[in-house]
């Protein structure tokens, strides 16, 4: 390790943008389907890897939605949310605000309430092993209906103490944030703040539209906001966190090569960036792989690296209290590796 990958490794960090379902190893896919007696069309694990080659956006979400098929009990979400805690711990992973997309299960019969069960009771259990904190957040499906998004909600309120905000995910174009500004009107009225994917293969509109129509806090990906250089001025000005995912641009074509990525380009623009893994075994990359990808490709030196770091809290939904102690950690820590 060079001593700029010794302190992306040590420097705590948060992870920001992580789908739950998107955490599901090939190897826990077939161990699921062997538990339930399920069917896959690839014969082993080796061969269903190989087969996370993208176009798009939405040849990824094509294989995601069917590999989330195995998760059918509320044993199952615990078994993938303990997993993935245990792989972040090793990357100096300390706070994760994960998603998870309801109508996925839900739609084939699942119970909400074995999802969140199992979900929350391993994140708890992981705060009581590892001392990672965390928020959890349920996104709608853009490319469904509003009212498949209200039906939803209803259906999450009852757990709604486990929840810090809502997100919005899916197939992008030509879904809008705005087709969802009702729904996301009663999110904001139960108490609950607005996330947004928004900017990945979207136009830049869009991330306008998701915090403006939306009234969302925090925009997922958000990199298309570079074609339009009066709203980078603005996400600066109003250090609008964006959470973006490296390797998942990369491995659905939004940039043909990491060099590409605006992510540093951005930090030096002063806009409130983060680096995230997003859907890590089907991008080939956790938390810290996405850093140090970004650091040999983009160059990034040790004040980048403390800026993600710092970033990662600030943007999170930790009380003021807990991001200032973890940025003074962060301080500390920068200033003696290297
Ligand atoms: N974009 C939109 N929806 C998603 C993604 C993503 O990168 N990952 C999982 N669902
Ligand atoms: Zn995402």
């Amino acid at each position: 390790m060079n001593p700029l990958e010794r302190l992306a490794s040590a420097l705590p960090k948060a992870e920001l943008h992580l789908h739950l379902e998107g955490t599901l190893e090939p190897e826990m896919t077939f161990h699921l389907a062997r538990k339930h007696g399920a069917k896959l069309r690839f014969p082993n694990a080796t061969a269903l890897r190989q087969a996370y080659q993208f176009k798009n956006l939405q040849s990824f979400l094509d294989l995601y939605y069917e590999g989330a098929g195995v998760l059918r009990d509320q044993e199952d979400f615990h078994v993938l949310t303990a997993a993935y805690l245990e792989r972040a711990v090793k990357d100096g992973v300390w706070h994760v605000e994960p998603f998870f997309d309801p109508q996925t299960h839900t739609a084939r019969g699942i119970q909400i309430k074995e999802v969140v069960e199992g979900i929350v009771g391993a994140l708890k259990e992981g705060e009581k092993k590892h001392g990672i904190t965390w928020r959890l957040i349920p996104c709608f499906l853009r490319h469904l209906d509003e009212a498949d998004a209200r039906k939803t909600f209803d259906g999450l309120l009852p757990f709604r103490e486990h929840f810090t905000a809502v997100g919005l995910d899916s197939s992008e174009q030509g879904n809008p944030p705005s087709k969802f500004e009702r729904v996301f009107a009663r999110v904001r009225e139960a108490g609950l703040h607005v996330v947004a994917h928004a900017g990945e293969e979207g136009p830049a509109a869009y991330i306008r539209d998701a915090l403006e129509k939306l009234k969302a806090v925090r925009i997922d990906h958000g990199v298309r906001c570079v074609e339009d250089p009066e709203m980078v001025k603005e996400l600066a000005r109003k250090q609008i966190p964006l959470t973006t995912c490296p390797l998942s641009n990369v491995r659905l074509g939004v940039y043909a090569g990491l060099k590409e990525h605006p992510l540093k380009k951005l930090l030096d623009a002063g806009v409130s960036v983060t680096a995230n893994s997003d859907d890590p075994p089907y991008f080939g990359g956790y938390l810290l792989e996405n850093w140090t990808a970004c650091l040999r490709e983009l160059n990034l030196e040790a004040k980048h690296l403390i800026q993600l770091a710092k970033n990662s809290f600030s943007g999170s939904f930790l009380p003021e209290k807990e991001k200032g102690k973890w940025i003074e950690k962060i301080n500390r820590v920068g200033s003696s590796v290297g």
